[in-house]
C-alpha cells in the first residue's frame, strides 16, 4: 500500500522510552511510501540514536538549530515547507509545555513555531504527569491553538503503573496521521453499513453462511472515518480488527443484523449495506446435535427479511446503498437491484473479484449510469466509493 504516497512528513521525537515506538513509526511511513525527515531533540537522541532513524528513513536527521546542512542555514523554517504534516512522536509532558507557551529554544520546538503544515501529537509520559493540571491545561491550551492530540492510551507503564500515558501504538499513529490528511467529505454526516457474512444456525454446532470476510465493508467504514463519518458497523461472524473511530456491533443472523441495524438506524444519514446476508434460515433450529440417523436430510428453509429493502423504503429513509455480488451479467442485476429496492446507489462486483480477498474492482450504478472503478487494494476502492457517495448527496442536497 502507497498511502503516503508523495507526502512528506516531518516527525519530531523527545526524549521519552517510546522513542522506539517512533523508530518503527519512521519505518511504517516509509513503507507507505513517505518521506520521512526526522527532527530529534537531544532527550530523543539518548533513547533512540540519529543512525537509527537515517538508516530506516534513508535521510538525514534534524537536531541542531544550528546545522550547517540546510542550504539556506534555516533548517528551522525549511523543514516543514511542503510537508504534509509535522507529528511530535513521542511528545512528553515537557515539550507539551513548551509548545502551549510558544518556546523555541531547540530546533524541534522552533520547528512547530515556524511550521506552515499542520501540526499533530502523540503525547506519552507517566499516569500522573499526564493527570497533572498543569498539563492538562497545556494540552486544552493546544487543541484550541489547533494542535491535534493523538491518545494517549490507557495501560501498563514504563514505570510499572498502569493508567493514562501511553504513547499508541506505531501502528495506531500510523493510521491516525492517514485518516488526518484524508479530505473530511463526510464530516458530520452518521453511517450504518453492515459487513461480513450472517450465520443461521441449524443445530448448536452447524449452520449456513458463506465467505464473505468482511474485509470490503471494513474497509469501507474506515473510510467513512477518515472522511470525517460517525460510524457504527453492524459486522457478521468475522475476525478483523475493528477500525479505529468505528463504533462495532456484532451479530450472527440475519435476523439479528435487521433488529440491530433498525435499532441504530434512527439519526443515520447514510445506510450502506455491504454484507453478504443469507437469503434463507432454517426454518427450525434443532436444539441438539442433529445425527446421523438417515441416509439423507432436508433441510426446510424459510426467507429472511431484505434488510435494505426495507431501510430504503422507509420513510425519511437515509441515503442508501446496495451492493450487488453477481458471477455473471454484473450490470444487469445490478442495475436491476438499485431499482427493485429504490437505491440511491449500488455497488456492483463480480465475485471472483471481490469475494475474500483483499483486493476489488467494482461499478458504482446511480441514476446517471455506471462509473466503474479499477481493481485496487479494497481500501483504496472504499474511498473512491466515499468519494462518489459525498458527490451524489451533495447533488441531492442542492436539488432540495
Ligand atoms: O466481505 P468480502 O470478502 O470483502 O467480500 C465483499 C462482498 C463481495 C461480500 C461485497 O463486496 C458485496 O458484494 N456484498 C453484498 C453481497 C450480497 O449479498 O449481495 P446481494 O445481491 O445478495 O444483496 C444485495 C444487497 O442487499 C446487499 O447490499 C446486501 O447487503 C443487501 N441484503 C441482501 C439480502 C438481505 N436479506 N438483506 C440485505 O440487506
Amino acid at each position: 500500500m502507497n498511502e503516503f504516497q508523495g507526502k512528506r512528513i516531518v516527525l519530531g521525537v523527545t526524549g521519552g522510552v517510546a522513542a522506539y515506538k517512533a523508530a518503527e513509526l519512521a519505518r511504517l511511513l516509509v513503507k507507505a511510501g513517505a518521506d520521512v525527515d526526522v527532527a530529534l531533540t537531544a532527550a530523543g537522541a539518548q533513547f533512540v540514536g540519529a543512525a537509527t532513524f537515517q538508516a530506516l528513513t534513508g535521510r538525514r536527521v534534524w537536531q541542531a538549530l544550528w546545522d550547517e546542512r540546510m542550504d539556506s542555514g534555516m533548517a528551522h523554517i525549511d523543514l516543514t515547507r511542503g510537508a504534509a504534516a509535522m507529528l511530535v512522536a513521542p511528545a512528553t509532558a515537557d515539550f507539551l509545555a513548551k509548545l502551549a507557551h510558544g518556546a523555541a529554544d531547540d530546533l524541534l520546538s522552533t520547528l512547530c513555531l515556524a511550521r506552515d503544515c499542520p501540526l499533530l501529537v502523540a503525547p506519552a509520559m507517566n499516569r500522573q504527569m499526564w493527570n497533572n493540571p498543569a498539563t492538562q491545561r497545556n494540552v486544552v491550551q493546544l487543541r484550541a491553538d489547533g494542535v491535534s492530540i493523538l491518545g494517549p492510551a490507557h495501560g501498563e507503564q514504563a514505570c510499572g503503573e498502569v493508567g493514562d500515558g501511553r504513547m499508541l501504538e506505531a501502528a495506531e499513529l500510523l493510521d491516525d496521521l492517514y485518516a488526518f490528511l484524508q479530505p473530511k467529505l463526510l464530516a458530520g454526516k452518521r453511517v450504518l453499513l453492515t459487513a461480513g457474512p450472517t450465520y443461521e444456525a441449524l443445530d448448536p454446532v452447524r449452520g449456513l453462511t458463506n465467505s464473505s470476510s468482511g474485509k470490503m465493508g471494513f474497509s469501507l467504514a474506515r473510510a467513512c472515518v477518515e472522511a470525517g463519518a460517525e460510524v457504527t458497523l453492524v459486522a457478521g461472524p468475522v475476525s478483523l480488527v475493528t477500525p479505529r473511530g468505528v463504533r462495532r456491533i456484532n451479530v450472527q443472523s440475519a435476523l439479528q443484523m435487521r433488529e440491530t441495524v433498525m435499532q441504530a438506524l434512527p439519526g443515520q444519514h447514510v445506510f450502506i449495506g455491504v454484507a453478504a446476508v443469507a437469503d434463507y434460515r432454517p426454518r427450525r433450529a434443532a436444539e441438539h446435535k442433529i445425527k446421523k440417523d438417515a441416509s439423507s436430510l432436508t433441510l426446510e428453509l424459510e426467507a429472511n427479511p431484505d434488510i435494505l429493502a426495507e431501510v430504503a423504503t422507509m420513510p425519511d429513509a437515509p441515503f442508501c446503498v446496495g451492493f450487488a455480488a453477481e458471477s455473471r451479467d454484473l450490470a444487469t442485476y445490478a442495475e436491476s437491484k438499485r431499482v427493485a429496492k429504490k437505491l440511491d446507489l449500488v455497488v456492483g462486483n463480480l465475485v471472483q473479484d471481490g469475494l475474500g480477498g483483499n483486493t476489488n474492482a467494482v461499478t458504482l450504478f446511480d441514476a446517471a449510469g455506471a462509473h466503474t472503478l479499477p481493481l485496487a487494494d479494497k481500501s483504496e476502492v472504499a474511498h473512491g466509493i466515499v468519494a462518489h457517495i459525498a458527490v451524489l448527496m451533495e447533488k441531492q442536497h442542492g436539488q432540495h
